[in-house]
């Protein structure tokens, strides 16, 4: 019986994996300009989109320019749905076009294998085979108004890892703080303010070519919440050693999937692991000394609430883990 519960579960989270779940919360301005039928769900920063359709990605500016999107209305975003008017914009970021190491070059000037680990540049997506048309890949979402690559380096598929550390907070005792309302205790994570957009995020980052996720995970947290980078040889390896033990424990996965980004395209999008790494005594990562580097412009602890904005779909990676930890949200 419990095997077969289990099993429903999973098939539970594996379905809303595939479906592109999660939905996310729509803290950019960009956002209000969408759909009448988004826009509604839009009203709260804390709303978890009910929808099974990409909204950020549908955002009318794209961020970091003066493009705008062609208009995709909720009816049209998928694939399957004939379009002929469709008349997408072509955009790809000035960055992209210098051809750093990060990026591909442009297609027809390579010959890239999709769906497939390509070299060490893994084109494979977390959420099964997508299309290719005329040698582009195809947004497993569905239209986003623009082709193109725009602010993103990998045609196809480009994979973060978001590392959620969290700990219970604590009073000047020591004791477990228990939110007055919902009567649970409640969690802090650590989370950086990005340069990029101003918002509160999880430190994550992408995954390098041929890096494991395990290690990006724990890099990027070392980078951008320990400021590991200007760090001396000595706190370097204080750092290492502290971060090495808690991210070898085994981790809390939340999510693997498509990421609803503000910087997606047709041709180019994001997907993320999330896993959740967590000091339950409150002596390990919680006494190393944050300090913000690299991409962050602050870091802190900051108390789990689901009034708390957050970048992209962090609040509801955020909210599988109060669920699976009991806590308040
Ligand atoms: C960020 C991740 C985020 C991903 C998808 C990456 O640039 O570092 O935290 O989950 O984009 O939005």
């Amino acid at each position: 019986m419990i095997n077969r519960i289990n099993n429903l579960v999973k098939s539970v989270h594996i379905a809303l994996t595939l479906i592109g779940l999660p939905y996310p919360v729509c803290s950019l301005e960009t956002c209000k300009a969408i759909s009448s039928s988004a826009r509604s769900l839009c009203a709260t920063s804390s709303t978890i989109m009910p929808s099974l359709l990409h909204v950020k990605a549908r955002c009318p500016l794209y961020p970091g320019s003066d493009t705008r999107r062609f208009p995709v209305p909720d009816d049209k975003v998928k694939w399957e749905t004939e379009w002929p008017e469709y008349s997408p914009v072509n955009y790809t970021a000035p960055i992209v076009l210098k051809r750093p190491v990060w990026a591909d070059p442009d297609i027809g000037s390579f010959t890239p294998r999709f769906n497939s680990l390509d070299g060490s540049v893994d084109r494979r997506s977390h959420v099964g085979e997508y299309r290719v048309k005329n040698g582009r890949p195809l947004n497993p979402q569905g239209r986003t108004g623009v082709i193109g690559q725009g602010l993103l380096g990998r045609w196809g598929p480009n994979h973060a890892a978001d590392p959620i550390v969290t700990r219970w907070k604590r009073d000047s005792a020591g004791r477990r703080v228990i939110h007055a309302t919902s009567k649970l205790p409640l969690l802090q994570f650590v989370s950086i303010k990005r340069k990029d957009c101003g918002e509160w995020a999880i430190p994550g980052g992408m995954v390098d070519p041929g890096e494991l996720v395990s290690l990006t995970l724990q890099r990027e947290f070392s980078e951008e919440a320990l400021n590991s980078l200007e760090a001396s040889p000595q706190e370097k390896e204080k750092i290492l050693e502290r971060i090495t033990k808690l991210f070898n424990s085994s981790g809390l996965q939340v999510y693997k999937g498509y990421v609803d980004d503000p910087r997606n395209t047709d041709n180019s999008w994001m997907e993320t692991v999330a896993v959740n790494f967590h000091d339950e005594t409150g002596n390990s990562v919680s006494e190393l000394p944050l300090q913000a580097g690299d991409d962050a412009g602050q870091v802190s602890w900051i108390d789990v609430d689901s009034a708390q904005p957050l970048y992209a779909s962090h609040s509801h990676f955020l909210e599988v883990v109060v669920k699976t930890r009991h806590a308040h949200w």
